[in-house]
């Protein structure tokens, strides 16, 4: 984003369009149907307050889309009421002036002592609260389905070998081994899993968070890509352009054996009716056990006139209340954005996801995902995509990848 365009408004207090004085006009990328019915749950919540909802949906995960449109909606003075947002992007917005300062009812609620700190870096900007955590998910996943994976002989693979070998045999027996959409977020979200699981966090440190040279263009990010074009073998032929859910679905419907994909994808399984073990497998990219590469989704809330600010403060205090953030998690597929709240009341996966989270906490195992703006700012996490997509879609060898990411990184640092 151009500082300069977006500071010019940064003092011209921001209208809402078409929302009532108790409405809050909401801008996300919740689209699929377990996305919704986990909104519907914040909207519910609201109502009940007294709080009306306008609805703003920009489909696309990662969120690169919706900072597009949000973008010219703040050029034209008409910012959005709360907007959903991963990592680096609410430290931009923080730069541009525009966002409400949520300190008072930070301090009412006491985030400060049940906000995992690594939210807290993204959620304040200079000290101040400007967004509200919702959720923790994780990118490191990979889905199955039960049925196929009894059929074709293959428990939860334990190693990338095991892997490699399920979906040999699920090709063999006919299915689509791994179910996968063609689109730069989702190959970015694969990528996450693969570099957590072939080099360890470490590497995955100093390669996607430090952007270390030499950890970029080593033999383990050429290795990455090996493995990323081992699993370009198992996508079936029309992969360029799937959403993500119509992927999980082939899962759900036993077309498809895996994908691998963030915990949302239980969202969708859930919503199906489809019980964790029984009906789906959830397990770490193999290899990645121990260690989490995690996305947060947040508010986060601009600035507004007078009469909006009531209904702003409600939902903030609301998106972070303890009952909410159960209720809402466990139709997510994310984790709860407190310490404070067991994994009692969710399901094996849901138990499972808050574990490795505390794991990963204690043994500093904990990075932000790359693909979901969690690890580097806009420019570089583009640059990323954009290498990624095209070697997984053949235009580059592992090798040429390797190198096109070491000049695409530098020049967008
Ligand atoms: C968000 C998730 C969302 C997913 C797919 C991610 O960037 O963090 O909440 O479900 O995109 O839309």
């Amino acid at each position: 984003m151009t500082k300069k365009t977006i500071s010019g408004l940064a003092l011209s207090v921001a209208l809402i369009s078409g929302a009532q004085a108790a409405d809050v006009e909401v801008m996300h990328w919740w689209t699929s149907g377990g996305e919704a019915k986990a909104l519907g749950e914040l909207k519910q919540s609201l109502a009940k307050q007294g709080v009306g909802w306008k609805d703003t949906p920009v489909a696309g995960g990662g969120g690169s889309n919706a900072m597009t449109v949000l973008r010219a909606r703040v050029l034209s003075g008409q910012s959005p009421t709360a907007v959903q947002m991963l990592g680096f992007d609410i430290q931009d917005w923080g730069d541009q002036g525009v966002v409400a300062n949520l300190n008072q009812v930070a301090k009412q609620e006491g985030w400060d002592k049940v906000v995992p700190s690594a939210l807290q870096q993204f959620s304040k900007y200079q000290g101040k609260w400007i967004s509200v955590p919702v959720n923790v998910h994780s990118t490191n996943w990979v889905w199955g389905n039960k049925a196929v994976l009894d059929k074709i002989g293959v428990g939860v693979p334990k190693n990338w070998n095991d892997l490699i070998l399920a979906m040999k045999k699920a090709k063999k027996a006919g299915y689509v081994a791994l179910a996968h959409g063609g689109q730069a977020w989702q190959d970015a979200t694969v990528f996450d899993g693969v570099v957590l699981a072939t080099g360890g966090v470490d590497f995955y440190r100093k390669a996607l968070i430090e952007l270390d040279p030499t950890a970029l263009s080593s033999d383990t990010m050429k290795r990455v890509f090996d493995r990323m074009a081992q699993l370009r073998g198992f996508v079936d032929k029309n992969y360029p352009g799937r959403d993500w859910n119509l992927a999980s679905a082939m899962v759900i419907k036993g077309k498809a054996a895996f994908q691998m994909m963030g915990d949302w994808a239980k969202g969708e399984f859930l919503s199906a009716g489809k019980q964790p073990g029984k009906d789906f497998v959830c397990f770490r990219t193999p290899g990645s056990q121990g260690a989490i590469t995690f996305n947060a989704d947040q508010f986060t809330m601009f600035k507004v006139d007078k009469a909006h600010q009531q209904a702003q403060q409600q939902m903030a205090k609301a998106v972070l209340s303890l009952e909410f953030q159960i209720i809402f998690n466990k139709v997510k597929g994310s984790v709860p954005a407190r310490t404070d709240i067991s994994g009692e009341r969710f399901d094996d996966c849901g138990k499972k996801a808050i574990a490795d989270l505390k794991e990963a906490v204690n043994k500093n195992s904990l990075v932000g995902s790359l693909a979901h703006g969690h690890a580097a700012p806009a420019a570089i996490k583009s640059a990323f995509y954009d290498v990624i997509t095209a070697h997984f879609n053949g235009e580059f060898s592992s090798e040429e990848a390797v190198k096109a990411l070491v000049s695409s990184v530098k020049n967008a640092s």
